[in-house]
């Protein structure tokens, strides 16, 4: 049992390695203003060694939540006495939320992944065509859980990395497409994600030609730094609809927001603007 300190104001905050270039302070504080909730969120670079004790004296502290990112979203499982059925399918957890003494894992970004796609595009369409993930990492589980949960069942998945891809057919039902052939035979797809790294800042971009790609097909790029991506200009060229990744960041950061305070924060332009800004 952890000792909760009693403290007027909510405190949260965001724990990873390294964290100064994590956006989540700025989307909480911009939401606790707008929604007028008295808390703070503040970020602490915790090294790996020293995750288990930081984290519960923060705890002591009396924080009332924490999201986690990486390197740490798998570790902090042992440290929480229940986790979510998302987190426990994906095997991460990136919300924890301290109450009557016990931790509680969640994972938000299956939730952030699909509610961003909702957001931006008509998916009944989409859910009886095939659908392309790219990637195998852990933004692809995510992806995997919340397509698989919500009426996508024809699930492709290719990754440079082949055993990787094959490692996750133990908890997922895909079937797997080689890295080489990744953009061939594409015209029965209706959805594309890239859920690897390629295309971020100061990343090689996503190789991939959408010439096989059939002309109803949704391309959508969890990378948002930048927003519009190499592979997202590709497919703009070839008039694809296109869904950017900044949403999942902020749909994940409002379900935390929503288990800490219990309030359903607004994810308005001047937040996306806000966020994006170098
Ligand atoms: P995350 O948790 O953000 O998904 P990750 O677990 O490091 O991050 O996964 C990164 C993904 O990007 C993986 O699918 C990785 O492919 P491998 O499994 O083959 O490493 C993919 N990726 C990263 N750099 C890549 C590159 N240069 N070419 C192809 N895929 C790459």
């Amino acid at each position: 049992m952890i000792q909760e300190a009693k403290t007027p104001v909510k405190k949260a905050g965001v724990i990873g390695h390294p964290i100064a270039q994590s956006k989540s302070p700025i989307i909480h504080h911009y939401w606790m203003d707008k929604h007028g909730i008295d808390a703070s969120y503040t970020a602490h670079d915790i090294a790996s060694e020293n995750l288990e004790k930081d984290v519960r004296s923060l705890f002591q502290e009396g924080y009332l939540g924490l999201n986690v990112t990486v390197p740490h979203k798998e570790k902090i499982i042992d440290l929480c006495d229940d986790i979510d059925g998302a987190a426990k399918a994906i095997g991460a957890v990136n919300t924890l939320l301290c109450q009557d003494g016990k931790v509680k894992g969640f994972n938000t970004d299956a939730y952030g992944f699909l509610k961003n796609l909702e957001a931006q595009c008509n998916t009944e369409n989409l859910k009886d065509k095939k659908t392309l993930i790219l990637g195998a990492g852990g933004a692809a589980k995510a992806c995997l859980y919340a397509l698989s949960q919500n009426g996508f069942e024809n699930l492709t998945l290719s990754n440079r990395t082949k055993k990787r891809a094959e490692a996750l057919q133990n908890n997922f039902q895909f079937e797997i497409l080689d890295w080489e052939e990744k953009d061939q035979n594409l015209e029965d797809f209706g959805l594309i994600v890239n859920t690897t790294s390629l295309g971020m800042k100061a990343q090689a971009p996503l190789d991939f030609c959408f010439d096989d790609v059939s002309k109803s097909a949704v391309i959508y790029d969890i990378v948002y730094n930048p927003l519009i991506t190499d592979f997202l200009k590709r497919a703009q060229q070839k008039n694809l609809k296109i869904v950017t990744g900044i949403g999942m960041l902020l749909y994940q950061a409002a379900l935390s927001f929503d288990i800490w305070f219990g309030v359903k924060p607004d994810i308005d332009e001047a937040l996306q603007k806000k966020v994006l800004r170098p």
